[in-house]
C-alpha cells in the first residue's frame, strides 16, 4: 500500500516536495492545496494534480474558471500524511485542523521548533521521528549546515563551529522583496537564528553563525571554520564530505559562483535548475592542524524537498532505516552523479 500524500501550500517548496512524491515508488499524490486562484496553481491544473483549496476561497476558483476536487478538509480525510508548506507562522494555524483530522503532518522552517516532536534531518534523527505525528524539516540554511557538521563530525570531535551566511534575499518569483542594492546584517548581533536551529537538530554544540542578507535569488553562501579535537589532514576532510550522498563537490576553476551551478543543472536536466545537494568548492576547503575552513552553496528552494520526502516515510514508520530511505528518496530525485 502507498503512503497517501497531500500538500497544503503550493508555493516555492510545496510544489517541488509534490513533484517528489509523485516521483516516489511508495508514495501517491492525493491532491494539492491552493488558496488563491492565482497563476501558481497552473502548473498543478496541467499536470493532473487534483486541486483542493480553502472553503472560504472555492468562489473565487470557480469565478476563474478553475476545477477543484474538494476543500482542505476533504483532502484530509483521503491522506496519511499532509506536508505543510504554508508561509512561515501560517502552519501553526493548521495543527488543530491536522490533529482532528487524525493526519501527520510535516512542517517546514518557518515554523517555530516547538510545533513538532521533532526537528529532522534525514541523517541525525531519522529514528526519532519514527511514528511521530508532528515533525518540522528545518530551513534550508539549517538543513545546508546540519548536512556538513555531521559529515565532518564523523571525521573526529569537533570543539567549534563558526560560521557566515550570505543568505539569498528572495525567491526568484518573489516580486515584493529585497533587498535590491544593499547588503543587510541579519541580525547585526550573533547569533543569527540558524545556531539555535543545528542545535534543536543536533543536540549541544559550541556553534556561532552571523547572516547577512545580499542581492541575489539563486542561492545562499556559507563558510564554515571547524575546530577539531585533533589535527586533520585534507585528505580525511575530503573522504568524510563525498560520504555524504547529498553533498557534491565541485572544482573552483571550473563553477566559480551559484549562477554557473544554477545554470548547470538546468543544462543537466534538473527541473527547475534544483540542487538537492550541498554544493562545496574543493578548492575552498583549508585544513590547518586542527582547523578547516570551507565553502558551499546551498540552493533555498530544493535542499529541503529530499528531507520531507524521508520526513514522510519515517511518521509513517514503514522504513525504519533512515539509510534505506535516504537511497530510494536520491535515486528517484537523481541526487548526485550529475555533476
Ligand atoms: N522558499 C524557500 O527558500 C524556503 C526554503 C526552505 C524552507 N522554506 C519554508 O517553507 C515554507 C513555505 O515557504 P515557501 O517559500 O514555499 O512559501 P510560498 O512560496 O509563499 O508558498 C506558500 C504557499 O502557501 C499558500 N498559502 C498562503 N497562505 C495560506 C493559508 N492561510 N492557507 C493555505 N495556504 C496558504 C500560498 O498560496 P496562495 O498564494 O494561494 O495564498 C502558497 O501556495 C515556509 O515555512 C518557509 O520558511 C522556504
Amino acid at each position: 500500500m502507498k503512503i497517501k500524500v497531500g500538500v497544503n501550500g503550493y508555493g516555492t517548496i510545496g510544489k517541488r516536495v509534490a513533484w517528489a512524491v509523485m516521483k516516489q515508488p511508495d508514495m501517491e499524490l492525493v491532491g494539492v492545496v491552493k488558496r488563491k486562484p492565482n497563476w501558481e496553481v497552473l502548473s498543478a491544473v496541467k499536470k493532473g494534480i487534483p486541486v483542493y483549496t480553502l472553503e472560504e476561497s472555492v468562489r473565487d476558483f470557480e469565478r476563474r474558471g478553475i476545477d477543484i476536487e474538494g476543500t482542505l478538509d476533504e483532502l484530509l480525510s483521503k491522506v496519511d500524511v499532509i506536508v505543510d508548506s504554508t508561509p512561515g507562522g501560517v502552519g501553526k494555524t493548521y495543527k488543530e485542523v491536522y490533529r482532528k483530522a487524525e493526519v501527520k503532518a510535516i512542517f517546514q522552517g518557518g515554523e517555530k521548533s516547538d510545533i513538532a516532536e521533532v526537528s529532522f534531518n534525514s541523517f541525525v534523527n531519522y529514528r526519532e521521528a519514527l511514528r511521530k505525528q508532528f515533525v518540522r524539516v528545518v530551513s534550508c540554511n539549517t538543513t545546508g549546515l546540519v548536512r556538513i557538521i555531521h559529515s565532518l563530525s564523523e571525521a573526529g570531535t569537533i570543539r567549534k563551529i563558526r560560521g557566515v551566511i550570505v543568505r539569498r534575499g528572495a525567491d526568484p518569483k518573489e516580486i515584493k522583496k529585497g533587498p535590491i542594492d544593499a547588503l543587510i546584517l541579519n541580525p547585526a548581533k550573533p547569533p543569527s537564528h540558524h545556531t539555535i536551529d543545528v542545535k534543536k537538530v543536533m543536540g549541544e554544540l559550541d556553534i556561532i553563525t552571523y547572516a547577512v542578507v545580499a542581492p541575489t535569488t539563486l542561492a545562499h553562501l556559507h563558510y564554515l571554520l571547524v575546530e577539531f579535537k585533533e589535527p586533520k589532514n585534507r585528505e580525511e576532510i575530503l573522504k568524510h564530505i563525498s560520504n555524504n550522498s547529498r553533498v557534491v563537490i565541485v572544482n573552483g576553476d571550473l563553477l566559480k559562483s551559484t549562477v554557473e551551478v544554477r545554470e548547470l543543472a538546468k543544462d543537466m536536466g534538473r527541473p527547475n535548475g534544483d540542487v538537492y545537494e550541498n554544493v562545496i568548492w574543493e578548492d575552498s576547503i583549508w585544513v590547518n592542524n586542527k582547523e578547516v575552513m570551507l565553502a558551499y552553496a546551498v540552493h533555498q528552494e530544493a535542499i529541503v524537498v529530499p528531507e520531507n520526502i524521508d520526513a514522510i516515510r519515517a511518521v509513517t514508520g514503514v522504513i525504519e532505516d533512515p539509510q534505506e530511505s535516504i537511497k530510494i528518496t536520491n535515486n528517484t530525485l537523481g541526487i548526485k552523479g550529475w555533476i
